[in-house]
């Protein structure tokens, strides 16, 4: 079944305060999108609009080309796992994930087979009869996608399902969903996180959320070689985001000129120059700033290093550094004029 889910203009509010503010967003049949924001900036909110959990004050929700606003949440043919409680801990695990396909009325002699399915879809094959109690965090989670699969849902709702496992479980968990995508290329996922890395690893496309609003919605590349905003670039990998004063032809940080593109930005403007800290060299050349080491911190493949610029902390990620610099050391760094991108501040989102 393909569908995709269409926003148009939903805003939701409890008693009076706009938690979701007229999103238009449309996530495409088999497309991952991921949505990406502070805490309480409404990704879950979005998420239960889509599922039916919530009813929105305007707005109408389309998965596919049916209108879903006023339909209940078992007739949406939808799955969902949530981050936390996703089983019921009294059923076992075959009757856990049985359960969306009773709700759904689901002829009861498919059922078994349907339930063998969606366990073997996620490496739980041989586990159907223990208790959730009797599992692990990142198996409990295997079971909630199986169950949310079950229902062979055109929709996957995926509210940061793997928040509560830890590092090494959470990689080989987004390894698998990358999987379980490929293996089900018709179904589009909303896929809520904090986790940039889940996020730029699983997502064709990413949503930036903040207060309420969409700020910015553009392929992981797009949003992190060329971001729009501020609010983007620091929310999607790291930057680092200095004030420059843009002029006739001419960029300015502090008294050091650097070159890069001005497309869009007009002259007479304070403008923020943003530089990844991993596309910093450290020695001379291009676009070169001088200024003291004020701290150095390894990090395995990398050195961080935090250099006073005319009072800007200017991050650099250095590798193959053998020799780090010392602490008040005088050091230069430089960028590639491509790799650094001009932000006007009318951009900033922040309206
Ligand atoms: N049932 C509710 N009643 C009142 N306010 C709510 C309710 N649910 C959510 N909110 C508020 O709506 C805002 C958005 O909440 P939401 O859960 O969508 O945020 P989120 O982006 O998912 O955050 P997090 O990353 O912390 O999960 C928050 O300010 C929250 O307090
Ligand atoms: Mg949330």
């Amino acid at each position: 079944m393909s569908s995709g889910i269409r926003f148009d203009s939903v805003t939701v509010s409890y008693g009076g305060n706009v938690v979701l503010d007229s999103l238009d967003l449309t996530v495409g049949p088999g497309e991952v999108m991921a949505l990406l924001g502070p805490s309480g900036s409404g990704k879950t909110t979005a998420l239960r609009a889509v599922a039916g959990f919530v009813t929105p004050a305007a707005g109408r929700v389309f998965i596919g080309d049916r209108d879903v606003t006023g339909l209940p949440p078992h007739r949406r043919g939808i799955g969902m796992v949530v981050q936390q409680y996703a089983l019921f801990p009294h059923l076992r695990v075959d009757e856990n994930v049985a359960f969306g396909l009773r709700a759904q009325k689901a002829p009861k002699p498919e059922i078994p087979a349907r339930v063998a399915d969606a366990l073997e879809m996620v490496g739980m094959a041989g586990y159907a009869k223990r208790y959730p109690r009797e599992l692990s965090g990142g198996q409990q989670q295997r079971v909630a996608i199986a169950r949310a699969l079950a229902i062979r849902p055109g929709v996957l709702l995926l509210d940061e399902p793997l928040s509560a496992l830890d590092a090494q479980l959470r990689s080989g968990m987004l390894a698998e969903l990358a999987r379980l995508h490929r293996e089900l290329p018709d179904v589009s996922i909303l896929y809520v996180t904090h986790d940039q890395v889940e996020a730029l690893t699983l997502a064709d496309r990413i949503a930036v959320m903040d207060r309420a609003r969409l700020r910015d919605v553009g392929t992981p590349q797009e949003l992190y070689r060329r971001p729009r905003t501020e609010f983007t670039a620091s929310f999607v990998g790291n930057a680092n985001l200095l004030p420059v004063s843009v002029g006739e032809g001419q960029v300015s940080l502090g008294a050091a000129e650097v070159k890069v593109a001005t497309d869009g930005v007009a002259a007479g403007v304070t403008a923020t120059l943003c530089v990844r800290p991993h596309l910093m060299g450290l020695g001379p050349g291009p676009n070169a700033l001088t200024g003291s080491v004020t701290e150095v911190q390894w990090r395995g493949a990398t050195h961080r290093l935090y250099v006073d610029v005319g009072g800007h902390a200017v991050k650099a990620d250095v590798r193959e550094l053998r020799e780090p610099p010392a602490l008040g050391a005088e050091v230069t760094l430089h960028f590639a004029p491509e790799d650094a991108v001009l932000l006007s501040a009318g951009v900033n989102g922040d309206g």
